[in-house]
């Protein structure tokens, strides 16, 4: 038996014995997918609505990745950063032109993406040091990005952190104004705030945040790496607000499930950052880049940006019926295909019910149900989700009561 084929069980088994213990492990083993289906090790079929934490946007065994993916296999897995590739610049130039923005920097990750942006940032702004950034954000895990994530327990084991990092609250305009200084570098903000559990930031919040950046000599970024890449039912999260940031950092779904980050930056960064001053050995991986085009083709068709707006809309009004009807969700927010549903009780133990009920889904906080589906995810799985919710909830209710 080849290890591929081991019971859950033995894979459990080998992984607390072997890795790191840094997460908190979900009893659940998929093997295949299909489109916005999952199986398990036993075969047994899910919804999926996490889509890999928003990464997997086209669902699974794409038939367009998996073409690109097999002419893949017989070219260059790597090429030096050192030398040219064509994909980089070809997605660069797709990521520019769809952003109108000016430039791209290819790395790996989302929390990388963000490093860049601090680091930019600096430069760009005459080695100002300092940033803004909200409560309950979420910029990543690395240590400068983790200075901008707003969320006590994820900082506190590994202070001191960068030092200079203001948090106010998300939509408050007036703190906005009041912590950003003629020493703040950049102002970090997620248009729609993913792990603070599906928070929008308005359109006049991102704007009033635009006009203060602008006054005092700031930089707006926009962390889109949740949010962004056709997530809200534009390219861009941005381009729902018109806000124009000064950088925008993507990752996630960029690489059609291998790893791939970017920073988007515009004008304000132009000349700023020379040669030598940031790079990464796989960042711009060719694979990843020539998924990553074809990722961008299938969303910027017209059709699958409007699929997700209008079945985002569709579920808003249904998960808000839902919502009448039921006391224990207790708000629906989002767009798209990104929602959160905030309950009267701990989501965790929620999502484990709707696993067992079949359906894949994230959680947010401490109290929020969240949803993250790949584009193509059809309204039967979302409807059954709904009906599998009201059933967990009205069941815990008959328990409790
Ligand atoms: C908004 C946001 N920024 C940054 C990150 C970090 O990305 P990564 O895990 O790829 O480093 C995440 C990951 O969830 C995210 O949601």
């Amino acid at each position: 038996m080849s290890q591929h084929d081991e019971t859950p069980k033995a894979v459990e088994e080998r992984d607390r014995a072997f890795l790191v213990p840094t997460y908190d492990r979900r009893d659940f083993h998929p093997r295949e997918g299909k489109g916005a289906r999952l199986y398990d090790a036993e075969g047994r079929e899910y919804w999926d609505l996490l889509g890999g934490i928003a990464v997997n946007v086209l669902g699974y065994r794409h038939p367009r990745l998996v073409k690109v993916l097999r002419e893949a296999s017989t070219s260059l897995f790597h090429v030096s950063n050192l030398f040219y590739h064509p994909a980089q610049a070809e997605i660069a130039e797709r990521l520019v032109r769809g952003s109108g923005l000016s430039r791209v920097f290819l790395c790996n990750s989302g929390t990388e993406a963000n490093e860049a942006a601090i680091k930019f940032a600096r430069l760009a702004t005459g080695g100002r040091t300092e940033a803004v950034a909200l409560h309950q954000s979420f910029h990543g895990r690395t240590l400068g990005a983790l200075s901008l994530t707003g969320n006590e327990p994820y900082r506190a084991p590994f202070a001191p952190l960068m030092p200079g990092v203001t948090f106010v609250g998300p939509n408050d305009a007036a703190a906005l104004e009041a912590a950003v200084t003629g020493k703040t570098a950049a102002v970090f903000l997620e248009p729609v705030m993913g792990e603070g559990g599906i928070i929008q930031l308005s359109d006049d919040y991102l704007r009033a945040a635009r006009r203060i950046a602008d006054a005092k000599g700031a930089l707006l970024v926009f962390d889109e790496i949740q949010c962004g890449l056709g997530r809200l039912g534009h390219l861009f999260a941005f381009q729902k607000s018109g806000v124009v940031p000064d950088m925008v950092t993507l990752a996630k779904g960029l690489g059609g499930g291998l790893p791939l980050g970017a920073v988007v930056t515009g004008p304000a960064i132009e000349g700023a950052v020379k040669p030598g001053q940031h790079g990464t050995t796989f960042g711009g991986n060719p694979v990843a880049c020539r998924l990553g085009l074809a990722v961008l083709d299938e969303i910027e068709s017209p059709k699958l940006l409007a699929k997700v707006r209008a079945t985002g809309e569709w579920f808003g009004a249904k998960a808000r019926a839902l919502q009448a009807r039921v006391p224990a969700i207790v708000d629906v927010r989002g767009a798209g295909m990104m929602w959160g549903l905030e309950l009267d009780r701990p989501a965790g133990p929620v999502a484990c019910e709707l696993l067992a009920a079949g359906f894949v889904v994230g959680t947010a906080r401490e109290r929020v149900v969240r949803l993250l589906p790949p584009y193509i995810v059809p309204k039967k799985a979302l409807d059954g989700f709904l009906v599998a919710l009201e059933r967990v909830l009205g069941a815990a209710h008959e328990k409790a009561a």
